[in-house]
């Protein structure tokens, strides 16, 4: 993803955090409201199913599902085949539906490339889907290893983790009409300048084949995970019409905090800004972080991006590798993601 402009990013946050902070210019926002969520409002989960699903992890998986994916896997070469097989491979094992969706695009520098965006449903004929979503290629940067740990290594394999943990608990979404899909979009990385061109391409083709298909009103809501692992991430809800869903992220984290179930929790003291939680209390009204999501705002689908603001400080550099992992955050993400998913699934009692 690309921050249009560090400085202008800066004035930003420190707004965010003084009040609200309204982009005057954009009109995105206003095409959204139209179309706000059927009025779905899944109940939130007991203490007692909130006990049972956040007793449920497998850190070893996770950590196995990183491996497994860190390795330079830029669009074209063997290595991003490899990664693209092992979670297709992964999912299929778990009892999901797997769509490769193929296609070729023209890349500065490297010419036509084949891109292969990655479907993952529980129920292909559901009617909605909650999507999740990352991307799986990493950076091509000439003469050096770069391996996207945060970018995006991590949130790729939290995806994995979550099917293989809740394996279970979604079995009933393989036949409801509210189902679950997992998202892994191919090209998000420039190759040579981001641009309208060069950029995105996986979320380009996806949004405009299902714009084509009349498939994006399927989406109820698109939840990009992008540049998580590194420690002390500060979340801001971004967008008006899916902030009752950000305020249940963030009711999941207080409820896991409460309870003292999350690792080594605000403990460590360098957070800029509010060491106290992950997903901030202040809203930031802007569209400056161009990212996986963007051919699907356009098209007025609801969005939450879970992306830490500022970028994390490896942010394409050549240290973005396993080093910059914080397992205890990573984990307490994982935690809270699964949580989210599961009540927004099975929170709600009737009409699935
Ligand atoms: C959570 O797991 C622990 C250890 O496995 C177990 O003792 C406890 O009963 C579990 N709690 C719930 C609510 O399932
Ligand atoms: C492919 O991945 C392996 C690790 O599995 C790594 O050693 C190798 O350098 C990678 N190849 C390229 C061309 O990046
Ligand atoms: C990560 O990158 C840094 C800086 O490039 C390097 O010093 C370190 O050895 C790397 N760590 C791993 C585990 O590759
Ligand atoms: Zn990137």
């Amino acid at each position: 993803m690309l921050q249009r402009s560090a400085r202008m990013w800066t004035l930003c946050v420190q707004t965010a955090l003084i009040a609200t902070f309204v982009q005057r210019s954009a009109s995105l926002q206003d095409n959204l409201v139209g179309r706000l969520q059927k009025s779905y409002n899944p109940s939130e989960l007991s203490e007692s199913r909130f006990l049972e699903y956040s007793n449920l992890s497998d850190k070893l998986h996770l950590r196995e599902a990183i491996n497994n994916i860190l390795i330079p896997r830029v669009v074209g070469t063997g290595n991003h085949s490899i990664v693209r097989q092992y979670i297709v491979q992964s999912l299929r094992d778990l009892g999901w539906d797997v769509e490769v969706d193929s296609f070729h695009d023209v890349a500065p520098i490297k010419g036509k490339l084949h891109f292969h965006n990655i479907i993952a449903t529980l129920n292909p004929k559901a009617e909605r889907y909650l999507v999740l979503a990352c991307h799986y290629d990493s950076k091509y940067m000439p003469g050096v290893e770069f391996l996207g740990a945060t970018d995006s290594a991590v949130p790729c394999a939290m995806l994995l983790n979550l099917a293989q943990v809740l394996q279970d608990q979604l079995q009933p979404l393989k036949e409801s009409k509210l189902s679950l899909m997992l998202l892994f979009f191919d090209g998000e990385e420039a190759f040579e300048e981001w641009g309208p061109d060069d950029s995105i391409y996986g979320a380009r083709h996806l949004a405009k084949r299902w714009q084509r298909e009349g498939k994006l009103d399927r989406i109820d809501l698109l939840v990009l995970l992008d540049l998580l692992g590194a420690p002390d991430p500060s979340f801001y809800s971004f967008f008006q019409n899916t902030e009752s869903w950000y305020m249940r992220l963030q009711s999941v984290e207080t409820r896991l905090a409460k309870m003292e179930l999350l690792e080594r929790y605000a403990s460590s003291g360098v957070a800029q800004y509010d060491p106290r939680r992950y997903f901030q209390s202040q809203a930031m009204r802007s569209s400056m972080i161009e990212d996986d999501h963007i051919p699907f705002l356009r098209r007025n689908v609801p969005i939450l991006h879970i992306i830490p603001v500022p970028f994390p400080s490896v942010w394409h550099k050549p240290d973005d590798n396993a080093s910059v992992i914080d397992y205890a955050t990573t984990d307490n993400l994982a935690l809270i993601i699964r949580l989210f998913a599961l009540e927004y699934l099975l929170g709600g009692g009737e009409d699935k």
